[in-house]
């Protein structure tokens, strides 16, 4: 007889709900996505949508409905009824016995919750302090998938630190991004942040944190960083969509500026904010 055991109980194999048997739980077989709403406007869903395509396209998950997954996302968040939510999803390949190859009949397996986006209102006012640690991930992290390992060690070694982002370094010495963000430095009148490779998620924030700084009138230098430098910028900044911008005022334990959000970041954060009405 096959069988399972949950916890302490032996279970026939067959009785098990198939969520049990969800790729996504022995291989992180899936991809995902995070969006948030200002009271009550889901912010650049297009865009999550079209990364979502882009990620299900190159893990050659097949047959999924963009437009059926708009559609949930709206439902649910209607019916939700929360003004400031996260809104994460996800699809995995589907649910299986356990093996490393799947069969094309599999049905993906969609995924979704809606809660109240945190009040981050304190770190933004404050600044937060972060540190560094090993990019440990693979070569694909322009995917946005559910494989998140090296990421969550990374923001736990930060939490330890009592740190509220870790800054992944690359084998080069580069700074890639953020466990959950996207890093910034300014100099001077120059913005400066990781270009998009296949090292990095191409971030949504990232993309109007760019245009926000044009807008204002800073240079963009889509250029890596090492720690030297980082550590010496007159500003620096994490972007996502949870948090969207908050200042960096501690680097590996420097202080950064004058220990205060920089004016850039402030006023960045102000034109960011534009684009969420
Ligand atoms: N994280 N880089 C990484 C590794 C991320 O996980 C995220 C977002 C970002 C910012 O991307 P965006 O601006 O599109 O949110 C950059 C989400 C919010 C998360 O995993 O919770």
């Amino acid at each position: 007889m096959q069988i399972a055991m949950l916890q302490d109980k032996i279970v026939p194999i067959e009785d098990l709900e198939p969520v049990y048997f969800d790729r996504g739980i022995y291989f992180g077989d899936g991809v995902y996505e995070v969006a948030r709403s200002y009271d009550g406007k889901i912010f650049a869903l297009k865009e999550h949508l079209q990364r979502f395509a882009n990620s299900l396209a190159a893990i050659g998950i097949t047959g999924v409905d963009i437009d059926e997954v708009r559609s949930r996302v709206h439902k649910a968040f209607e019916a939700a009824g929360i003004l400031n939510a996260n809104i994460y999803f996800h699809i995995t390949r589907g649910s299986a016995l356990r093996k490393h190859t799947w069969d094309a009949s599999l049905e993906p397996i969609f995924f979704l919750t809606v809660t109240e986006s945190g009040d981050n209102a304190d770190d933004k006012a404050k600044g937060i302090a972060v540190s560094t640690h090993p990019d440990w991930r693979w070569r694909r992290c322009d995917i946005k998938s559910l494989n998140l390992l090296a990421n969550v060690l990374a923001r736990q070694d930060a939490a330890q630190k009592g740190c509220a982002e870790a800054i992944l370094v690359d084998e080069a010495g580069l700074i890639t991004e953020g466990s959950h963000s996207t890093f910034f430095a300014i100099f001077g009148q120059k913005l400066q942040t990781t270009p998009l490779t296949a090292n990095i998620l191409p971030s949504i924030t990232r993309k109007s944190v760019i245009e926000a700084a044009r807008n204002i009138g800073l240079t963009v230098a889509e250029q890596s960083l090492t720690l030297r430098q980082a550590s010496h910028a007159d500003e620096l900044f994490i972007a996502g969509t949870t948090q969207d911008i908050v200042a960096v005022v501690r680097f590996d334990g420097q202080v950064i500026g004058d220990g205060k959000p920089g004016k850039y970041t402030m006023s960045l954060t102000q034109e960011f904010l534009k684009f969420t009405v």
